[in-house]
């Protein structure tokens, strides 16, 4: 239990987004508005419009609290208007990706003492480490391991909070590279159309197995350890979205599908199983596809499942290269 001299004065920057009333943004009602595109439909979608400002809230929270935590203490005793969204809470689910101090990430695994510059939380509070850059973490790799009790893995790369940040501020912002719906909610669809257009799951053909006197028993799709090994990670995969805003070519996904679509590619094309490796190469081997990635790797930095995006990305890409 944490008593009062624990807490610690934290101030959330939010950038807030209100969308204008559906019937102010419908184009429809103007007989002389533009029905299409005449560069053709892309896809693209329009940005919503509507008021934009920030807004600061002020509230006494532990360092160890999570930014999940700290806006649901806004909402339930400040602000009910703020808007953000989560659903498992322990980095599981992939929806409460935002940019906190500019760099995506989860809110749900992202502690206070992680992302406020020391001197802002009332001392000591933040430790003498707040972006967790300590030789501790530098042996982890660069990964904060504040998730690790629960899954073993490493949670995110936090980021030194820049010399210039505003003592005991945390700016939090929608996932930049998605249109915003309100406030910290970001439009994930184009993401997840690139994902499904792909046929995320597996085509495979199973080996029927009869019992002695000739019923079918059962399909059986048998895989050895090396097999399993060279997708396995792929599959933590939670489709967040934090590497396609990390990447500075997706932005909305309309000149690229983007890491996370090719994460899911590279899922299946390195499964044994799978019967469709081949097509499934075709079909990222496009302007769009592959060939769209500048290889400027800032997708791996964050992920929250601990997939190298850029590692994978690239030997995806090799594999497409050569087949
Ligand atoms: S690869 Fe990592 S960062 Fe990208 S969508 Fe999947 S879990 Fe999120
Ligand atoms: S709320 Fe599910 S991953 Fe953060």
């Amino acid at each position: 239990m944490s008593n009062e001299n624990d807490m610690v004065t934290v101030t959330l920057r939010v950038h807030r987004f209100t969308p204008r009333a559906e019937r102010e943004n419908r184009r429809s009602s103007n007989p002389f508005a533009r029905k299409s595109s005449p560069f053709g439909d892309s896809g693209a979608r329009r940005r919503t419009r509507g008021k934009q400002w920030t807004q600061d809230y002020t509230l006494q929270v532990r360092p160890e609290d999570t930014l999940l935590d700290c806006l649901l203490t806004v909402k339930r005793t400040l602000d009910p208007t703020l808007a953000f969204r989560y659903s498992c809470g322990h980095g599981m689910c992939g929806s409460d990706a935002v940019a906190i101090n500019g760099t995506p990430t989860l809110l749900c695994t992202s502690p206070v003492s992680a992302w406020v510059r020391q001197g802002g939380v009332d001392g000591e509070a933040a430790g003498d480490d707040p972006a967790g850059d300590s030789a501790a973490d530098d042996a982890n790799d660069g990964f904060r391991r504040t998730g690790d009790a629960l899954f073993n893995l490493p949670v995110s790369h936090v980021p030194k909070p820049a010399a210039n940040a505003e003592p005991g501020v945390i700016e939090l912002s929608p996932l930049p590279g998605f249109p915003v719906q309100r406030d910290l909610i970001a439009d994930i669809d184009p993401m997840l159309d690139q994902i499904r257009k792909l046929k995320p799951y597996l085509q495979a053909k199973g080996e029927l197995k009869t019992t002695p006197d000739g019923k079918v028993n059962v399909f059986e799709y048998l895989q050895s350890p090396a097999e399993l090994a060279k997708y396995e990670m792929l599959t933590n995969c939670i489709a967040c979205g934090v590497c396609e805003g990390s990447c500075p070519v997706f932005a909305g996904g309309d000149a690229f599908i983007g890491p996370a679509a090719l994460i899911a590619a590279s899922r299946f094309v390195n499964d044994s199983r799978d019967g469709k490796a081949l097509e499934r190469m075709d079909q990222i081997d496009t302007a769009d596809g592959v060939a769209a990635c500048q290889s400027v790797r800032a997708c791996g930095r964050q992920c929250p499942r601990g997939i190298d995006v850029g590692e994978e990305m690239w030997q995806i890409i090799a594999k497409v290269r050569e087949r």
